[in-house]
């Protein structure tokens, strides 16, 4: 409450009405203003409280028009980032829930929540004397925020589809996703959790098509996935590369859409020294583009036709028949370059490359983006470039989706020192 809302409050008041209990009306709403400030609850403010412009985070829930993925490296960033995202009005699916601070902070901020996990007897450890017999969880006898959560265990992932949509929130749909599912699934591929989003979101929509609440948002997913955490750290935009890595030392993946767009990521991507691959490289133009700025270049495509006229049209350039997904096979087509070559520096002779260009077909489509992640994977541990770069439409709609919550606080500690 304002001092100017007090204020007026005891104003009202009757006994408040005459000229001389103006001023004490004034002093006492400030003194209780004062109290209210210095009281503890005062001095720590819940995060609840704060904005998402005063949080620092990229996204505003009110200007997002389509489904975002924030990715979270650790369980206490995915709690901060439900505090500074999530809405009271919210309706939540959380999976792989092990009922502790992620889904008490879920609870304390949402209207509603489904939580899923899978019914699991390990691990068998005491912790505070209490035996965590059901996955991660406590063996907790009291129902959790029974006002507002439903918790549902399944006996296998399988089947988080019926225990999110046949019963709960099935003609709703839900507003925001939690995802943690590691301890389910074993693993932390970014393509486990992402295809799991993917499910989910599709399956969201038929749900909301029946839903008749008004003004629905786009749906967010906050996941915790250190793998998926990685690639929305590295995954750029093409239209917003400018050769400089957000994240040093570590590869990066450019997406393109377009022959334009993925040539021209080549001048602020290719450096005078650097060793450059192309996979995909057809009659070889951007791979000819490449070599006059690089200190060489292999173009590699699949069809020996193809790879034959490729040598015609530009003789300058290194070209050999190759698969995409046969690393040790890219590597090996290194290894015949560098004898005929006769390269006599040891550093020009490094295994790898510094720059990957990838422009194979399938993997545009809305459905090759698993198929583009996991190329990218392999490309990208077996030839260690500082950067690939993608055609690919699907890859790109994925950087436009995927926000890693480091980046927000970065962003945000930016501002502050601007301002
Ligand atoms: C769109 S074209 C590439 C155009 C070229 N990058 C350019 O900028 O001029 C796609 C090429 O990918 C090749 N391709 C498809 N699958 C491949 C694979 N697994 N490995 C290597 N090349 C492949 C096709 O033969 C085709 O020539």
């Amino acid at each position: 409450m304002s001092s100017f809302s007090i204020y007026n409050s005891l104003l009202s008041m009757r006994i408040m009405k005459t000229p001389r209990y103006f001023s004490i009306a004034l002093i006492l709403s400030l003194g209780i203003t004062t109290f209210a400030w210095l009281s503890p609850e005062a001095m720590m403010p819940t995060r609840r409280s704060l904005t998402t412009i005063e949080m620092g985070l990229p996204l505003s829930r009110q200007e997002q028009k389509d489904y975002k993925i924030i990715t979270c490296s650790s369980s206490n960033e995915l709690a901060d980032a439900i505090s500074g995202y999530v809405m009271d009005t919210d309706i939540v699916a959380e999976l792989g829930s092990q009922l502790r601070e992620v889904s008490t902070q879920i609870c304390e901020t949402c209207k509603a929540a489904v939580l899923v996990d899978i019914i699991r007897k390990f691990p068998k450890t005491v912790v505070g004397g209490q035996k965590r017999t059901h996955a991660m969880r406590l063996n907790n006898t009291t129902p959790f925020y029974p006002d507002k959560a439903t918790f549902i265990e399944i006996p296998s992932l399988e089947c988080w589809r019926q225990a999110f949509f046949e019963g709960c929130a099935q003609d709703t749909g839900y507003d925001v996703l939690i995802l943690d599912v590691n301890a389910i699934v074993g693993n932390d591929l970014e393509w486990t959790s992402l295809s799991l989003v993917q499910q989910f979101e599709f399956q969201n929509q038929i749900a909301r098509k029946q839903s008749t609440r008004l003004n629905v948002k786009p749906l967010l997913v906050l996941v915790k996935s250190m793998g998926l955490n990685q690639w929305a750290s590295r995954l750029v935009h093409a239209r917003k590369w400018k050769g400089q890595p957000d994240v040093a030392s570590s590869t990066h993946i450019v997406a393109a859409v377009g022959v334009h767009e993925y040539r021209g990521t080549i001048p602020c991507t290719v450096q005078t020294d650097d060793a450059v691959l192309e996979v995909g490289c057809h009659l070889g133009t951007t791979t000819s583009i490449i070599e006059s700025r690089a200190a060489y270049s292999i173009g590699v495509d699949i069809g020996p036709k193809i790879i034959r006229e490729a040598q015609d049209r530009h003789p300058e350039v290194f070209f050999r028949v190759g698969n995409a997904w046969k690393t040790a096979g890219l590597l090996r087509i290194q290894q015949e370059y560098f004898t005929g070559a006769r390269i006599k520096a040891e550093k020009e002779r490094k295994i790898g490359f510094d720059v990957v260009y990838v422009d194979v077909g399938g993997l545009s489509g809305s459905d090759g983006l698993l198929e583009a992640i996991s190329l990218v994977s392999s490309l990208w541990h077996a030839l260690e470039p500082r950067c690939i770069v993608i055609k690919s439409l699907c890859m790109q709609r994925l950087s436009s989706k995927l926000i890693p919550y480091w980046k927000s606080q970065k962003d945000y500690q930016h501002r502050m020192r601007n301002d």
